[in-house]
């Protein structure tokens, strides 16, 4: 049977922009709360159709069953910073399950690092659409893995493809030793990332402080119940010139403690 493969392959295509749609809108969320978020980028891939052959092929599917058969048709990667940030994004799909996607499955590569060295997390989902007025479940691989993590697999990947999937012993070696180097670099970045949690400074950057601050006295010159409205613009300008981030920070807080006051 000759399939129409563009015809086919449509709402996968579908699928992959709604859901790196969705994914990008949980990180304008925590870019817009003023939060660090753990989605660091997010992209998406319909498989070629010389792939889903091979794939079909090697795993003995019939052609005109691939499409439904494969769980990577559709594919989304979610690239975070930092290991625990992998957690987050993970409980953040759990939370959907059931609302507009249904998990099917879920493959922990951290824990249980394949032989070759990859690491990533994997979530194969059912997500719902409606095709040409018809409900329809598409399946599709979630793979969340860090950027060090992703480093590692594109390249691995490539070379994969380079040596025709018979990649030399030798290579396959040094390649496992990349691995435990993204590996080090990970937790060693995660340790880092801690320690720093630990200091405000990590959390609030000059530039948060400042959009707060901007943030808070439009609220208090909003706000008809605060009486006496300093001229904070004019306080403000003056820190801003003087640069100096503590006193920032300290102006700061003095106007969030006047807006609680005032139950803002
Ligand atoms: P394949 O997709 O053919 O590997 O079969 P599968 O679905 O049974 O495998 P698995 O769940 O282990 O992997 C699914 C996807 O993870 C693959 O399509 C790759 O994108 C990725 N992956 C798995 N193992 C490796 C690896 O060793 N190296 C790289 N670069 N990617 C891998
Ligand atoms: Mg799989």
């Amino acid at each position: 049977m000759l399939l129409d493969w563009k015809l086919a392959l449509l709402p996968y295509e579908q699928a992959v922009d709604e859901l790196v749609i969705k994914f990008k809108g949980i990180m304008r969320e925590y870019h817009t709360a003023n939060l660090i978020s753990p989605i660091e980028d997010v992209t998406g891939r319909v498989k070629t159709v010389a792939s889903i052959i091979e794939k079909s092929n090697r795993r003995n599917i019939p052609l005109d069953k691939a499409i439904d058969v494969l769980e990577d048709i559709a594919g989304i990667r979610i690239i975070c910073r930092f290991v625990d940030d992998i957690e987050e994004v993970v409980n953040l799909i759990r939370k959907r399950n059931g609302a507009d996607m249904e998990i099917l499955e879920e493959e922990d590569y951290i824990k249980n690092t394949k032989t070759s060295g990859y690491r990533s997390y994997h979530i194969t989902i059912n997500y719902p659409m409606f095709i040409q007025g018809e409900y329809k479940k598409i399946k599709c691989e979630l793979q969340i893995r860090t950027l060090a993590m992703n480093f590692w697999a594109t390249i691995e990947h490539s070379l994969r493809y380079k040596f025709d999937k018979n990649v030399p012993s030798e290579i396959k070696n040094r390649l496992k030793v990349c691995a435990e180097a993204a590996y080090k670099l990970d937790e060693e970045m995660d340790k880092i990332k801690d320690e720093l949690m630990e200091s405000q400074q990590f959390m609030e950057n000059r530039e948060q402080i400042i959009d707060r601050i901007i943030h808070n006295i439009h609220n208090i010159y909003n706000n008809i119940n605060i009486e006496n409205k300093k001229d904070y613009n004019y306080q403000f300008i003056n820190l801003y010139q003087e640069g100096n981030i503590d006193k920032l920070r300290e102006f700061n807080t003095e106007l969030e403690t006047l807006l609680q006051e005032m139950g803002e």
